[in-house]
């Protein structure tokens, strides 16, 4: 593998910005081999030299997964002419990654979004056929019927005729607000299928993603890096 510069390294990893990164070089927070380093501009060999940053250890992985809680008015796409995209929201540093978002969210819609560069799971948990859960909260115009939630969990017929795969719909106390789980991702889907038994989502918020929960800690706007263990479950959806 290419060398990379130590103070993109530590960036891309999630230990510091590059900003940062440079300073704690400089106050003698790093080494490579065994060797405190000198200069952020050190060239390193990340999949074979030892880094340890301020006494840990730095695990370099070939791919970056982030969590992120999308808030509104943000677009999940990697650019957009008019709007800000939830890449806009990483520091500068990371965005010239090939870092993409995994799945769409509307607009409107809050919560969990799962940005990587890993192109091939992105692929693997997007493909119909792996029927990755998609947990979301939501709330209605209206309440919702028993007759709906029978609706919702034998398929429901969209406008251009599309019959959604069973999805699970669980309701609180209001009738009105509760939790939708899909196994596929639909164009607007979940605001299709309201519409179709004559009601309106007016919020939509992602909770989970497979196996990735979204952390109430976090505010809207606000991302993390993946732990080893997500990774690894994350990795083996879809495989035989
Ligand atoms: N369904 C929708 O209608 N919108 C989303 O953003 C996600 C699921």
């Amino acid at each position: 593998m290419a060398t990379m510069r130590l103070d993109k390294f530590l960036g891309i990893t999630g230990c510091a910005s590059r900003s940062e990164a440079k300073k704690i070089i400089r106050s003698g927070g790093v080494s490579v081999n065994g060797r405190v380093a000198s200069s952020a501009d050190q060239k390193i060999d990340p999949e074979n030299d030892s880094v340890i940053f301020c006494g840990n250890s730095v695990v370099y992985r070939k791919y970056t997964y982030i969590l992120m809680n999308k808030p509104e008015g943000v677009v999940s796409a990697t650019e957009d002419g008019r709007d800000r995209t939830v890449l806009d929201l990483l520091p500068t540093e990371m965005r010239k990654n090939d870092l993409f978002p995994c799945g769409r969210l509307d607009k409107n819609t809050f919560g969990l979004m799962l940005i990587t560069d890993n192109g091939a799971l992105a692929h693997r948990l997007l493909a119909p056929k792996t029927h990755v859960e998609k947990e979301y909260y939501f709330r209605a115009k209206f309440p919702i019927s028993e007759d709906d939630v029978r609706c919702f969990e034998a398929g429901v017929t969209l406008e251009d005729g599309y019959e959604t795969k069973p999805a699970k719909i669980v309701l609180d106390e209001t009738g009105a607000a509760g939790k939708i789980t899909l196994i596929e991702g639909k164009y607007h889907q979940i605001k299709r299928m309201l519409e179709a038994l004559n009601n309106k989502i007016i919020y939509l918020e992602r909770i989970r993603f497979g196996n990735l929960t979204l952390d109430a800690s976090m505010a809207r706007g606000e991302w993390r890096y993946l732990t080893e263990e997500e990774i690894s479950v994350l990795e083996s959806h879809g495989q035989k």
